[in-house]
């Protein structure tokens, strides 16, 4: 099926063993290439517009980026979803959408380099993208080779249509053609958590998804397979957290488990929601896509976005993913540990009420016996020092986000 040889026959055997050699090099460094050493952040336009895009919101969006200071606090990557592709040309050719994107591309990586930002596209492992269009099944080398040539920063590669390959081959492949593109691109691995990418995926891609897609609710949908057929596919984002327990070994920087795009600013989810679900996104180290319109947004949604002391803890630069260090039913304490000893702490309250949450010292792996300094992150005021323990009033469906040092 696969029409691409990496090691034509027709060439010297010297020569073959010597790309053999320097394909195996590189292949064993390849992610360890200077990208995604903190969590990406970007925007990408799914979650809040599907198949409505174009070049013209690219560019607003690029220019919203720089305007309403997202690029300021750390979003860089803008990424064009499914539905920026058409067909396939007779020479193998990706097809743009000439309809959405008459410039092309290439004009568009462009504009989005003049602002200061980077242009990543999505492609599909399989034949066809979810939404139905062409996927990169058979012209992974040519693909590769395509983006490169227009400029494009962040590959999406998903993992519809994908019948029975095998996922680490799959994305090994398109791994091994963007480094030979030669052109620095991060892969974004987007196969759904269905072969436990984390167990495999580190010298594959900079990122894999965790679960499959969310959708901006509390807690609806259920994640549900069937002899590896997909039963439902859309869950919220409490549903998606609890599927990051366990996985906090995997990650690192360089390689980061994904729990989906943001969906703060979407659909039903409340203020202290949104909030939460950014506070935990943070905590988890995941990658921060912006999954809203955010050429329309609340100054509430802004404020949650752009808050930098939430994305200093995401981006600290030890890249240690949180975990969830205690659980009493709906009370629930989250701590990641930060380069300078320190620790940022989650207090999330699920329960229908306001409660009071409160944790000790030992729990976030601190000596009881140490008076500390707690600052309050969304509050952004040092809340005091306190012997031993602290506890917060936190509202329902809300977090406290807490440094403590
Ligand atoms: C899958 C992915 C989504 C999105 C769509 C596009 O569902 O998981 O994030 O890319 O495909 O069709």
């Amino acid at each position: 099926m696969m029409c691409h040889s990496r090691h034509p026959s027709s060439l010297p055997i010297p020569v073959l063993a010597l790309a053999l050699l320097v394909t195996m090099g590189s292949t064993a460094s390849a992610l360890d290439d200077g990208l995604a050493r903190t969590p990406p952040m970007g925007w990408n336009s799914w979650n809040a517009l599907r198949l409505d895009i174009n070049e013209d919101l690219v560019r607003e969006v690029a220019d919203v980026m720089v305007e309403k200071g997202l690029k300021d606090v750390g979003y860089e990557y803008l990424v064009i979803d499914d539905g920026w592709q058409i067909a396939r040309a007779e020479d193998g050719a990706i097809v743009v959408n000439e309809e959405k994107f008459p410039s092309g591309i290439k004009a568009l990586a462009d504009y989005v380099h003049s602002r200061g930002l980077k242009l990543g596209i999505y492609s599909d492992a399989g034949a066809l993208t979810c939404g139905g269009f062409p996927g990169s099944l058979g012209h992974e080398y040519q693909d590769a080779r395509t983006y490169a040539a227009w400029g494009i920063d962040y590959l999406k590669y998903d993992w519809c249509h994908s019948g029975n390959q095998s996922a680490p081959d799959s994305y090994a492949l398109m791994r091994d053609a963007l480094s030979e593109a030669g052109r620095p691109i991060v892969l974004s691995i987007c196969e759904w958590g269905t072969s436990r990418p984390w167990l495999w995926a580190r010298d594959v891609g900079h990122l894999w998804r965790t679960t499959f897609d969310i959708r901006p609710c509390w807690d609806c949908g259920e994640q549900t397979h069937s002899k590896n057929v997909l039963i439902e596919n859309f869950i919220g984002f409490t549903k998606i957290l609890d599927l990051q327990v366990d996985l906090e070994p995997y990650a690192g920087p360089g390689h980061w488990n994904d729990p989906d795009m943001l969906e703060v600013g979407n659909g039903e989810l409340t203020y202290e929601e949104n909030r939460a679900h950014f506070s935990l996104w943070c905590l988890l180290a995941a990658p921060l896509m912006l999954g809203n319109d955010i050429r329309d947004m609340t100054p509430e949604v802004h404020a949650i976005l752009t808050n930098a002391e939430a994305i200093a803890v995401n981006q600290d630069p030890l890249g240690r993913q949180g975990r969830k260090v205690r659980d009493d039913g709906d009370l629930e304490v989250w701590s990641k540990e930060l380069a300078d000893g320190s620790r940022a702490v989650v207090l999330f309250n699920r329960s229908e009420e306001e409660k009071d949450i409160s944790f000790a010292w030992p729990e976030i792996g601190l000596p009881q016996s140490l008076s500390l300094k707690v600052r309050d992150l969304w509050r952004h005021e040092d809340v005091g020092a306190f012997e031993g323990s602290y506890s917060a009033r936190v509202p329902s469906h809300g977090v406290a986000m807490l440094t403590v040092r």
